[in-house]
Order: structure tokens, then sequence, then C-alpha cells
């Protein structure tokens, strides 16, 4: 049997990886600039993640949501406490389209209404509500067209209340810093308003952290820094550090009932275990103070470069955006200088997402070799 070929590949084979380094079938060592796409949080196979997630295997790996799992009930005190967001519920799931799936879904519910509002340069994931509202006509199939969705350029008010007075709007879903469609972030008066509009026509807020939340931005997330409370929360990527879990925070104006959502695999005892470790790991060794100080150590370098027109991002949600297609610096810098990076919608975003874990010297070690290629 072939595989189905929808990944474009670079032909690299980790076989092993420690902290912020990939290692090859050859031996060869690659820095791990990407993070897997913003996966990796805490590093690859840290010790203490390895420990809990076996130690869980060896006890009990899964069973449905049908019996008491007292995992759930820990990640959801501990996720509470570390992001500051005690008060909201937890639903749990596999990734951050089901996340955002979940999340439009339960929007509808409340609101008995069905339009949605995203915004241009938007990634919400493939299933069919989330990539209908991902503008990306590529990805979207007749199926998943069937959604009504409104584009709106992000910080464009004026469009999004004259969207939202027809009162058809279930919610409005943004990611805070666009993470695929290149950084862009608005300010923190559109925010604020776009969390009152919200509330003026009974529309839910969804805040799309799946990419930048779980301390990436040095915040436990992007939208805390604007002063504002979704209505529902979303999330994935670095909730897990690789273990594939999403999950939602649902503010407690939104109530549950049982057999609202749903999950086979959500919540299983692994996934628990991963994000447990996830958490006492970003708490104990404050990484969101590492990815704070590792930022501003990047920005300043960055700046010092002339040959970039500008730096995206906050956190360790960083871009480099020059005046030429990147996908050849790309290729130079996994190949020649062994450093993963990542790529955007704009073809010219160079993407830094590595574990939150990296330290300056491993940002020296990609200036030296960005610097030979810019010569
Ligand atoms: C902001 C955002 N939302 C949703 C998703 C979809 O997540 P997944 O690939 O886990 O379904 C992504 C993935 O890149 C993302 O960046």
């Amino acid at each position: 049997m072939k595989l189905f070929d929808v990944y474009p590949l670079f032909d690299i084979t980790p076989v092993k990886a420690q902290d912020v380094y990939v290692f090859d079938e050859k031996g060869t060592q690659y820095l791990d600039l990407y993070g897997g796409h913003a996966v990796i949080s805490i590093g690859h196979s840290h010790p203490e993640y390895v420990k809990k997630v076996s130690e869980q295997l060896n006890n009990i790996g899964f069973y449905s949501n049908s019996i008491q799992n007292p995992l759930q009930v820990e990640l959801a005190l501990t996720l509470g406490k570390l992001s500051k967001c005690e008060e909201y519920q937890l639903f749990l799931c596999n990734s951050g389209a089901e996340a955002n799936e979940n999340a439009l879904k339960l929007a509808s519910f409340h609101t008995n209404k069905k339009k949605i509002i995203a915004f241009k340069n938007s990634f919400h994931g493939r299933t069919s509500a989330a990539v209908a509202t991902t503008d990306n006509s590529k990805i979207v199939a007749p199926l998943n067209a069937q959604q009504a969705v409104e584009f709106i350029n992000l910080g464009d008010l004026v469009s999004v209340e004259k969207a939202l007075v027809k009162n058809d709007v279930c919610a409005v879903i943004v990611e805070i810093i666009q993470g695929i469609g290149g950084l862009y972030e608005s300010t923190a008066e559109f925010y604020q308003g776009l969390s009152k509009l919200c509330k003026k026509y009974n529309s839910i807020l969804i805040a799309d952290e799946v990419q930048s939340g779980f301390g990436r931005t040095g915040d436990f997330f992007a939208f805390q820094k604007h002063n504002i409370m979704p209505d529902i929360i979303s999330m994935a990527k670095g909730m897990g550090n690789g273990f594939p879990i999403g999950g939602i925070l649902i503010h407690p104006t939104i109530k549950a009932s049982l057999g609202l959502l749903g999950s086979t695999f959500g919540g299983n005892h692994l996934a628990c275990a991963a994000s447990l470790a996830v958490l006492n790991v970003l708490e104990s060794q404050d990484l969101m103070q590492n990815v704070k100080d590792v930022s501003e150590y990047f920005i300043e370098k960055a700046q010092l470069l002339s040959k970039v027109n500008a730096v995206k991002g906050r956190g360790l949600m960083l871009g480099l955006e020059f005046d030429f297609n990147v996908s050849e610096l790309r290729k130079r810098l996994v190949f020649k200088h062994h450093i993963f990076t990542g790529s955007a919608k704009n073809l010219n975003l160079l993407r830094i997402l590595p574990p939150l874990t990296v330290q300056k010297h491993h940002i020296d070690l990609f200036f030296e070799a960005l610097k030979q290629e810019l010569l």
C-alpha cells in the first residue's frame, strides 16, 4: 500500500530527539527552530514527560468517557491555575481542528444561530466548520462550503458590526496572532471592541489559541495581553508536546448538558498525563519567562540585520520577513546548517517556532548561519 501523497516532504528521517535537537538515522543533529509546527513546547522527550507518559501507560492508557477519570479533573484544575482561567470549563478532544469544530458547534447550540464571522488570512483547521472558517479556498471542499461564513479584514470593527447587526451570527472566530497566515496581530482596541460587539449582539467570541496558547507568546494565552475574556478558547499543539490532545475552555455562561459534545479518544489517560507533564514543566522551569527573555534577544539580533525587512510576531511565535521568497533559504538552513525553520502563507516570511526551552546560544547559531546565507 502507498501513502496518500498530500505532504511535501524534506528528505530527512528523524529517529531520535532531545530538547531542541532532532537526530536523523545517520546521527546528524538538527537544531529544531520549528518545533514540528509549534507543537513541541517543553522540549523533545523531556525526561519528566517521558516518565509520566510511560508510567501512565504501565497503569492504564485508555478507557472511554463512560467512567471516572481523575486525570481529567487534575488537568482542568492545573490548567485553570496556570492559565489564570479558573472559572472556565474544560472539554477535551484530540486536535486543533476538532477543538475549533466543537467551539463553533457549541456557539451555534448556545445562540441558536448559524452564521460565522472569520478573518482574512485565517487558519482554523481542516474539519467541516473549521475549514469553512479558514481563508484558503484550495482546502475547502464543496461539502464544507455549505457553512455560512463572512471573512472580514483583521482590525475592521465597522464591518464586524455591520455583519453582527443582522443578528444571525453564532460566533466570531479569531487567531489573536495569525499563525500560518503570517503573524498578523491587531490592536488591544480591536480585540476589546470585538469582545464588546459579541456581547452586544449575543455572539460567541472564540479565541483560537491552538498555535499561540500554552505559553508560546510568554503569556499563557495570547489574548491575555489585550485584557479580554473570550467566551471559548481553543487549544492543541503545545498542549501535549507531541501527544495528540486538544481542548476548549468554555466560559461559565455557556451551560453543558449530557451528550451535547463527545469524543471517543478525547481526554484519555495518556493524553491527560502528557498534558499534565507539560504544565508541570512549564511552571517548574519557568518557561514563560524563558520565552520572554529569548524572544527579546532574538528580536534585538534580528533588528541588526539590514536584509530583514520586518520582525513579526511575539514570544517564540516569530518571523523574519525578507523581500524575497524564503523557500531556498529554508532549504539551505536545513541541509547545510542543519537548522529547521518554518514557512507561512506569506512566502517571504521565515518562521521561528522553537521548543520553549530554547536558549540564547541556540539563537546565536541560527543568526551565524543566517548571516552566512545573506552575504
Ligand atoms: C491557529 C490554528 N488553528 C487550528 C489549527 C489546526 O490544528 P490541527 O492541525 O491540530 O487540526 C492550526 C494548525 O496549524 C492552527 O495553527
